[in-house]
């Protein structure tokens, strides 16, 4: 066994202060411990790739090298390559948005995306609005420009935007610099804007002339239900954030942007500060995997795949979890979102649960300022189903034994009675 070694730190003093608030991400943290055989995983958000047939993409690496080589190997421009942006419009197309080539810059994922408009929009003090809980890569990419974040709870219909408009009456005009939504099967509370809240959304964005940054990697991910339009779909002025990383791959680092054209001017400048450009060989791999793919079929695969999951996870809490807890109906995407009564800190629980082999995010990951200790987040897309099953049994049997404590404290009158914050279920 080794033991866990303190190393000292004697670069401390030099680090920018922008670093002081960027926290380093627990799924990440907990990879280490993820990786024990007996593992079962509901940390992680990564796709189930082994659906994604190997040989088409061999053949797509194959063609792009030897009939494109010379392209694929040299540096290419910012904005990405004519052709990748062009399956790109299709790909906006079929969700009702309307975008010209001209209009899309190829990012290394939606991850950079974050971050350079974090670079363009943020001076330290800025207010920035997201959903409470939200994407804690987008919590970190924010946080290195030193933002004030101001989160706004959820419902089963996705952000509560009466709240938004309170926030926004409060803070006066142009008193935020964006606001930040991820309106379909929500990282990391599965739940989708509703409608009528887009529309509300974008009501108050153009009456406060505040941009959206719309973040879509799970919105054709839909296991149930009818299409919602993407706010960019309602709105030109919004800025839509897309990625391959859950129709095709992650490991290729591929996503776009779609933004008023000044605004992607600046995004522009940002990109070529931060890398040049992007992975010409990583595009055009893409684009033969696009071409030459019955890649509609494998998402189908995929989706039917994770909508078992979901199904599965949903059965198991609802039979072995405590009556205490509250959770989500994700109709889509990768992740359902538990809530505990406030007095269970899921992070002191998280080392239990990993000894007894199953690990989980706990909810304070997702918000700026240390709220959801008690929540949260579980992961469908990795684990097979049975594995969901013997996972979730054997977090309730952990859960179980934390509450039963509780539960005696309660009876003896020591503590109040479990009280759940937002009736989800
Ligand atoms: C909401 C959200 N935005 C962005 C990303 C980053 O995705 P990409 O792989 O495209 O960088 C993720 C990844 O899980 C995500 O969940």
């Amino acid at each position: 066994m080794g033991t866990a070694r303190v190393v000292f730190d004697r670069w401390s003093g030099r680090y920018a202060q922008r670093m002081a608030n960027v926290r380093s991400s627990a799924v990440r943290d907990l990879f280490a411990a993820a990786t024990r055989p007996d593992m079962i995983s509901f940390a992680g958000g990564m796709p189930e790739i082994r659906r994604v047939p190997i040989e088409n993409v061999v053949a797509a690496v194959t063609s792009a090298l030897r009939e494109s080589g010379p392209v694929a190997l040299q540096y290419g421009s910012s904005e990405g390559r004519a052709e990748i942006r062009q399956v790109v419009v299709g790909l906006m197309a079929e969700i009702g948005v309307r975008v010209k080539a001209d209009d899309l810059v190829i990012t290394a994922g939606a991850q950079q995306a974050l971050d350079l408009l974090a670079k363009i929009f943020i001076d330290p003090g800025d207010v920035i609005i997201t959903e409470g809980p939200t994407y804690l890569g987008a919590l970190q990419a924010f946080s290195a420009y030193q933002p004030r974040i101001i989160c706004i709870p959820m419902d089963d219909e996705g952000m509560k935007t009466d709240l938004l408009a309170e926030e926004l009456e409060r803070l006066g005009p142009r008193g935020a610099k964006f606001i930040y939504t991820i309106p379909n099967f929500q990282n990391p509370a599965g739940v989708t804007l509703s409608p009528a809240r887009r529309r509300h959304l974008l009501d108050l964005a153009r009456e406060y002339d505040i941009p959206v940054i719309e973040d879509d990697p799970y919105g054709r991910l839909r296991f149930e239900g009818g299409h919602a339009l993407p706010l960019r779909a309602l709105d030109d002025d919004v800025i839509y954030l897309g990625t391959f990383s859950k129709i095709f791959a992650p490991g290729l680092r591929l996503g776009w942007i779609t933004a008023p054209k000044p605004i992607l001017a600046k995004f522009i400048l940002a990109k070529q500060a931060a890398d040049l450009c992007g992975s010409a060989y990583a595009q055009t791999t893409a684009e033969r995997y696009f071409a030459d793919t019955p890649w509609r079929k494998v998402l189908q695969d995929l989706t039917r795949a994770y909508a078992e999951r979901r199904d599965t996870m949903i059965a198991s809490l609802e039979e072995y979890f405590p009556s205490e807890a509250r959770w989500t109906m994700p109709a889509g995407g990768f992740f359902v979102w538990v809530e505990m009564p406030s007095f269970l800190d899921l992070k002191s629980v998280l080392a239990e649960a990993v000894e007894r082999g199953v690990t989980y995010v706990p909810g304070d990951a997702f918000f700026p300022d240390g709220r959801g200790r008690n929540c949260m987040r579980l992961g469908f897309c990795y684990a097979e189903p049975e594995k969901i099953r013997e996972g979730i049994q054997r977090l309730a049997e952990v859960l179980e034994d934390r509450l039963e404590l509780y539960r005696a404290f309660a009876a003896a009158g020591a503590l109040p009675a479990a009280s759940v914050t937002e009736g989800r279920g």
